[in-house]
């Protein structure tokens, strides 16, 4: 514990001169840094059998809520929308913010974001449901250019930053900062999108937003095309008085990393993989006992968020990295642990549909195709699509970055029918070919498969260096 403090000592010491923060942004730096201290050396496990499954009470079926109908403008009227835009498309070989990859033709994320919300608002001119981007350092410059050409539409946006914090070294737990450092340089970084509670209070955006007349705050990743304006839901939310809400779906096998919900002790909270002790991570990932996971589609009660900003501790997430051949760590918080430190919060179990991630070049793929149709800005499951699940699809490193999966396909194939793709190696695809039932193409090392124009390959296993 002596040894802790003198640690934190030694960060406030160096931190202050060295940081240029704001004086919100320090404070919270070091309340993070200071409970992460504290709390490494009382940590206490989750006790396993304090847990209940969730009732419908707290867990409410989406197909039970109450249709808005006539009602829709009065309640949208209180709303706002939120896109968690601080990300990167690093991991899909991009550089600047990750809402300006191209998802459907030449349309971005950030397009169809503005385009759901222009719809809306077009359909119920009162309502003016207004359009918010979280940005990082990263993002802020580029977002703040790329939205010059929203000027003319029925949106009103607003960008805010998130904090800015310091990597710590790993070993002295010093600042990586100093007063010479860049902005924007590896020395920083965004401390993960349970800041965007921080970052709406310490910007002013929230008393904006009351002032306005706004009572929700709708949350989501920028990169969920599922997590569109639902009226039914923030109706329920008005009238329960409920003053936080996480949507949670189904899980598949797939999903079994997801954060679950939990009654704990008498409070509704998220359990997160992090949490589980050892002995227990096969029950968690089970799909039968915790059937669903969190969407991180989050709605808020901005009154109550502003009350109660100075009581959430949201647990803390480590992440060791190593930054520039230095070991560094980099303390982070999630939205949804924020669930249990509000008075009345509920989940609501929605389909599928509203959980449409894209975070790998195979998600791109199933967002691009013919699964899907477009309507004002929303993807809708194809009709002609004959079964419930979507197919699927695994690609190869090869398809890692956008830019080669793109050069890969000639053009989108036609998955209508397919169940399952499995691509590893250097193959690639003619235009307008078409892929149905299980197809699995491996290239051996130092071999090439290309797949022609036009072909139809059903149920097939290619392999070997074959030209087919
Ligand atoms: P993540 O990188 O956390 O994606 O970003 P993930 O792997 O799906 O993680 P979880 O399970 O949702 O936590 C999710 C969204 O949050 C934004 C990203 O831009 C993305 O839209 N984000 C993340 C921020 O805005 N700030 C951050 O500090 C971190």
């Amino acid at each position: 514990e002596k040894q802790s403090s003198q640690k934190l000592d030694k960060l406030i010491m160096h931190v202050d001169p060295n940081a240029r923060m704001t004086e919100s942004e320090l404070s919270g730096f070091l309340k993070l840094y200071g409970r992460y201290m504290k709390e490494r050396s009382s940590k206490t496990e989750i006790d396993w059998n304090l847990i209940k499954q969730p009732d419908t009470s707290i867990l409410r079926p989406y197909s039970e809520l109450p249709e808005v109908g006539e009602d829709a403008v009065g309640v949208l009227s209180k709303l706002a929308v939120l896109k968690l835009n601080g990300g990167l498309g690093t991991s899909m070989g991009c550089t600047g913010p990750k809402s300006v990859i191209e998802v459907r033709g030449d349309t971005t994320f950030l397009d169809l974001t503005v385009q759901q919300i222009e719809t809306l608002n077009n359909k119920y001119p009162k309502a003016n449901v207004p359009l918010l981007l979280m940005n990082s350092f990263s993002t802020d410059e580029d977002t703040a250019k790329i939205i010059e050409k929203y000027t003319d539409t029925n949106v009103s946006i607003s960008t805010f930053q998130q904090s800015r914090y310091p990597r710590i070294l790993k070993d002295t737990f010093e600042p990586c900062a100093n007063p010479d450092t860049a902005y924007n340089s590896g020395d920083w970084y965004p401390p993960g999108h349970g800041d965007v509670f921080a970052a709406l209070m310490n910007s002013g955006l929230i008393d904006t937003l009351i002032a306005q007349g706004k009572e929700y705050v709708f949350v989501s990743n920028v990169d969920n095309l599922g997590a569109t304006v639902d009226a039914n839901i923030l109706s329920l939310l008005i009238q329960e008085k409920v003053d936080y809400c996480m949507e949670l779906t189904d899980k598949t096998r797939a999903d079994i990393k997801g954060g679950t919900l939990i009654s704990y002790d008498g409070k509704v909270k998220l359990l997160e993989v992090a949490q589980v002790p050892s002995k227990y991570l096969d029950e968690f990932k089970s799909v039968k006992k915790f059937k669903v996971f969190n969407t991180n589609n989050i709605w808020v009660n901005l009154k109550s968020l502003k009350n109660r900003f100075e009581s959430l501790e949201l647990d803390i997430i480590p992440n060791p990295k190593t930054v520039g051949g230095k070991k560094v760590l980099q303390l982070e918080t999630a939205i949804g642990a924020a669930m249990s430190f509000f008075e009345n919060p509920i989940g609501v179990n929605v389909p599928r549909s509203r959980f449409l991630p894209v975070k790998t070049t195979s998600d791109l793929l199933l967002v691009q195709s013919n699964l899907y149709t477009m309507k004002s800005g929303s993807l809708v499951t194809n009709p002609a699509r004959q079964f419930a699940s979507v197919p699927v699809i695994k690609l190869g490193p090869e398809f890692k970055k956008v830019g080669s999966y793109l050069e890969r396909f000639g053009s989108t194939p036609d998955v209508l029918e397919l169940d399952h793709l499995t691509v590893s190696g250097d193959v690639a695809f003619g235009s307008s070919v078409s892929l149905k039932g299980t197809v699995i193409i491996v290239a051996n090392p130092g071999s090439k498969i290309m797949i022609p124009k036009g072909a139809v390959l059903e149920n097939k296993v290619i392999t070997g260096n074959l030209h087919i």
